[in-house]
C-alpha cells in the first residue's frame, strides 16, 4: 500500500500540536516538514524551532522538505530523533553530491526534490546516494495550488528503472486523484489541505493511500 505524509503547512498553525495529534491516530506513515526561506520559494513558512516543538505531539517520523537556498546552512538544525528524511531541491544545490554525503553523515535519508520544469533525467548521476525521489506537482511555495500532470511522466519514468529509492510525489493531491500517482508508481504521497481540510480525515487518508 502506498504511504502518506501530510504536510503541516496545511495545519492552523495555532493549533499546530493538537492538529498533529488528530492526525497521527488516523494511520499516516510520515509527517511532511515544509520548510521555506522566502528566497528558494516566494513564501516563508517555518523554522527548525517550530518543527522541534511538534515533537511531543507526533507518533510518525517526519520527512522535512527544504524549499531553501544553500540547505547545507541548516540541515543539521533539522536532524532529530525523529527526522527519516531531509530532502532538499536539485535547484538550490551547488554540489549536490557534497549535499547528500552531508545529510548521511547526519544519519538520515536524503531526499532529492525537482520542480515541475525539472527532469528526473538530471539525478541520474546521483541516484545510488539518494533514498529519495519527491517529484513536485505543483510550483513548491504554497499549499492548496492545482495538481499539475506533468509529474505522472517522471515518476514512471523513476519507477520502471532499477532503482532502491523511494518516490514521493508533492502538490495537489487528494482521494479525486491519487489514484493517478499511484498507477504511475509512486510510493509515498504528500497531502497537506487535502488532509487538513477534509471534514472526514480519516476517510480522507484511506481513498489516498487505496
Ligand atoms: C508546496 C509544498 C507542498 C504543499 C502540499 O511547496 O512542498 O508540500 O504544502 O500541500 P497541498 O497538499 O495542500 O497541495
Ligand atoms: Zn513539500
Amino acid at each position: 500500500m502506498v504511504q502518506i505524509s501530510p504536510s503541516i503547512l496545511a495545519c492552523d498553525f495555532a493549533r499546530l500540536g493538537e492538529d498533529i495529534k488528530d492526525v497521527c491516530m488516523r494511520g499516516i506513515d510520515y509527517l511532511h516538514i515544509d520548510v521555506m526561506d522566502g528566497m528558494f520559494v516566494p513564501n516563508i513558512s517555518f523554522g527548525a524551532g517550530v518543527m522541534k516543538s511538534t515533537l511531543s505531539y507526533a507518533t510518525v517520523p517526519y520527512d522535512v522538505h527544504l524549499m531553501i537556498e544553500k540547505p547545507d546552512r541548516y540541515i543539521e538544525d533539522f536532524i532529530t530523533p525523529n527526522t527519516e528524511f531531509v530532502t532538499v531541491h536539485y535547484e538550490a544545490c551547488d554540489d549536490l553530491k557534497a549535499t547528500l554525503d552531508h545529510i548521511h553523515s547526519l544519519g538520515v535519508k536524503a531526499g532529492v526534490s525537482i520542480k515541475p520544469a525539472t527532469s528526473p533525467e538530471v539525478l541520474e548521476p546521483y541516484l545510488d546516494d539518494i533514498d529519495l525521489v519527491l517529484v513536485m506537482s505543483v510550483e513548491p511555495g504554497f499549499g492548496g495550488q492545482k495538481f499539475k500532470d506533468n509529474c505522472l511522466p517522471k515518476i514512471k519514468w523513476l519507477a520502471d528503472r532499477e532503482h532502491s529509492h523511494l518516490i514521493e510525489v508533492d502538490g495537489g493531491v487528494g482521494s479525486t486523484n491519487a489514484h493517478l500517482v499511484r498507477e504511475a508508481g509512486v510510493d509515498i504521497i504528500v497531502a497537506g489541505s487535502a488532509v487538513f481540510k477534509a471534514a472526514d480525515r480519516s476517510a480522507e487518508i484511506l481513498a489516498i493511500k487505496g
